[in-house]
């Protein structure tokens, strides 16, 4: 196998609850991610010098060390002793640095792209572990699932046997939100008292969409007010639209508002044409 060809999919965060702070300066957090059909593509083939060469069609994404890719490749070669390089190329949708896990996503699928390529053999076990240093989100992206309860840091992750499907309408406002400054300015006093985690799990499994609406949840939406103001116009902009619900999707700045259906989605990005330049309809995926 000299080349491999990858989807690599975006999350959603229908729920985001901030649990406590911990010792390493990380958040404990309860989290339900939704793996939606916006994906990047990766292709990997072996590059017999050694080396790891990085090209990505999107000129905000560095290419050097510090791409997410680059650390998930060097990680397996460092750990594994493998001799034989990789040439990646990335094809990029997912927006950068909006709350929609395109980075963590990228990072997981090569260390499963990578974990074939070099015939490693590593069992998922193997691969979470080395997820779990790469990035808090990585982990979900291992698991072959559309749902996801995420705990701790958000990367111990149970796969949510929940056959649901749902359309969104996504907002990626123009700006770069990232995670540690929101993380950073989080105030506990601002966590709302939901806590309905199991409730909206419930919600997901009898696909109930008008209550699934009105149970989505994220702690860090004031914080990500505070810092960027101009945000709650565009939310306030899409509640003004037909939809059952609106929410930030992580640090954000990318909002979504959970729809009824796929015509519904594609008529709400219709009527938002023009004032957004980042508009997508997307479903779970
Ligand atoms: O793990 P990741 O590199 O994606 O996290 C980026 C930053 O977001 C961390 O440096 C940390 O400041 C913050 N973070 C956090 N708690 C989490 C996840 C991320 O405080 N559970």
């Amino acid at each position: 196998m000299k080349k491999i060809r990858l989807y690599s999919p975006a999350k959603l965060n229908l729920f985001l609850k901030v649990t406590g702070k911990r010792p390493d300066g990380y958040h404990n957090l309860v989290t339900i991610f939704e793996r939606i059909n916006l994906c990047d593509e990766i292709s990997f083939a072996l590059n017999p010098k050694g080396e790891i060469r990085i090209s990505c069609s999107h000129p905000d994404v560095p290419t050097d060390t510090t791409n997410i890719v680059y650390k998930a490749a060097q990680l397996l070669k460092t750990k594994h002793r493998v001799v034989q390089g990789v040439d990646i190329v990335i094809k990029k949708r997912i927006p950068v640095a909006a709350g929609l896990g395109g980075g963590s996503s990228n990072g997981a699928t090569a260390l499963m792209g990578l974990n074939r390529l070099w015939k490693l053999s590593l069992s998922k076990r193997q691969l979470l572990s080395y997820a779990r240093v790469l990035g808090s989100d990585v982990a979900f992206f291992l698991h072959d699932c559309r749902w996801g309860l995420g705990t701790q840091r958000g990367d111990r992750v149970k796969a949510l046997k929940i056959a649901a499907k749902l359309w969104h309408i996504l907002v990626v406002p123009e700006i770069k939100v990232y995670s540690r400054q929101v993380f950073e300015a989080f105030n506990f006093r601002l966590t709302k008292k939901n806590d309905g985690v199991n409730i909206l799990a419930r919600a997901l499994r009898n696909h109930d969409v008008p209550a699934i609406g009105s149970l989505l949840l994220n702690d860090l939406e004031t914080t990500i007010v505070r810092l960027y103001p101009n945000l709650i116009t565009v939310k306030n902009k899409l509640r003004e639209l037909p939809t059952q619900g609106v929410a930030f999707s992580g640090s954000g700045p990318a909002l979504f508002g959970l729809t009824k259906s796929q015509a519904q989605a594609k008529a709400i990005k219709t009527a938002l044409a023009g004032h957004y330049a980042r508009v997508f309809v997307v479903a779970t995926f």
